[in-house]
């Protein structure tokens, strides 16, 4: 089986380091990097960290605008699929390179998989969630991350090819887990912190970052914070702070975007974290610690019934609120699967 993978984006190269290692054993893939992530703390960083494969093709489309990047990464897709005529399309989660690679394919007519199917914000008004949307209907074998994935797909008349699997995020967690103990991170070190002394704090969604008046509010609220707040800076986020001159309080400790194995070690070590990405409302939830979702939805619901995510969209009161107060549920039951996704993946690929 010969299998073009696309990734582009952070979560993507993470999410492929649990599918790669397992397609590998049997089958034939070629790995596109479209370069939405260029910075090697936003790419090459992880395919360092990971053991993840070199991509066998850079597309370089670097930034743009939503229309161009997507335009410039669906016109080199083209090219590639249409040489390497592969017999599946493999794609991740719902960046601007999933939305190219959907369409690319399915007008080759190359069958398209697509893993982390099914999410929904319900928000018409994120980027992610028009390239979900149009990607999931665009698929010809849906993978989702929870029987809540599948149900949204039922909803819009998906019902065919569609397979509950798990998070292969969670695959990737327990072998970055495996690979470390006894070779501990030594990043809290380096920032002179220790275990449950600080809130961990991430930041980029367009959401909150190109509106001033929800910026301003987290980052007030975050100010306000007594205790040490770590904050590895997503590069949109840190060109839009300094744009608009806004300072950080000492006890911010801003830094740049870090690697897998030193990011589970800073979220396994807060008391807290604030966050507005997908991935890391999983993770915290994984690793045991409270988190503070900096939006006003959610598509992992599950960790909010659960009793350990809490959305406090981006209001200063209620973000010092959560931060002060929150206390998660008792007692946690497993979420997302056993951390076997990745092969019943393949298995179904197959
Ligand atoms: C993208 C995804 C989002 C995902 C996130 C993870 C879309 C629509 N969004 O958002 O779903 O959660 O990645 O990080 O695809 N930049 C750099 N260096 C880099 C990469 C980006 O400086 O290596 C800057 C550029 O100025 C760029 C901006 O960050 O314009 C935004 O990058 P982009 O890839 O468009 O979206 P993200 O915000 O990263």
């Amino acid at each position: 089986m010969k299998v073009v993978t696309v990734v582009g984006a952070r979560p993507q190269f993470i999410k492929a380091a649990a599918v790669s290692r397992e397609l590998r054993k049997r089958h034939h893939e070629i790995l596109v990097h479209t370069g939405q992530h260029y910075d090697y703390e936003m790419s090459g960083i992880f395919f360092d960290g990971l053991e993840l494969p070199a991509p066998d093709i850079n597309l370089e489309v670097g930034s743009g605008s939503h229309g161009s990047q997507t335009g410039a990464i669906l016109h080199k897709i083209e090219e590639v699929l249409a040489s390497e005529r592969p017999d599946y399309l493999l794609i991740y989660g719902d960046t601007n390179s999933t939305l190219a690679g959907a369409l690319a394919a399915s007008k080759l007519s190359i069958p398209v998989v697509h893993i982390e199917a099914g999410l929904r914000s319900f928000n018409r008004g994120m980027p992610e969630e028009v390239n979900r949307v149009v990607a999931d209907h665009l698929s010809n074998l849906l993978l989702c991350p929870s029987q809540t994935a599948v149900d949204n797909l039922a909803t819009e008349g998906i019902l065919h090819n569609v397979h509950q699997v798990g998070d292969v995020m969670l695959d990737v967690l327990n072998w970055a887990r495996q690979r470390t103990t006894g070779n501990r991170s030594e990043i809290l070190e380096r920032l002179g912190l220790t275990p449950q002394s600080y809130v961990l704090l991430t930041m980029h969604r367009a959401e909150n970052t190109d509106d001033s008046a929800r910026l301003t509010a987290i980052l007030s609220a975050v100010n306000s914070l007594a205790e040490p707040v770590v904050f590895p800076i997503h590069p949109r986020t840190r060109k839009i702070i300094s744009g608009v001159n806004a300072t950080l309080g000492s006890h911010v400790h801003l830094i740049d975007p870090i690697g897998y194995v030193d990011m589970v070690a800073v979220s396994a070590g807060a008391r807290l974290i604030l966050t507005d990405s997908g991935g890391l409302q999983k993770e915290a939830y994984w690793l045991g610690v409270p988190c503070v979702t900096l939006r006003d939805e959610t598509e992992w619901v599950e960790t909010v019934d659960a009793g350990w995510n809490v959305l406090v969209g981006a209001h200063r009161s209620r973000i010092l609120e959560a931060a002060l107060s929150f206390v998660p549920a008792v007692a946690q039951k497993s979420l997302y699967g056993d951390g076997c996704a990745a092969a019943r993946c393949v298995e179904l690929l197959q």
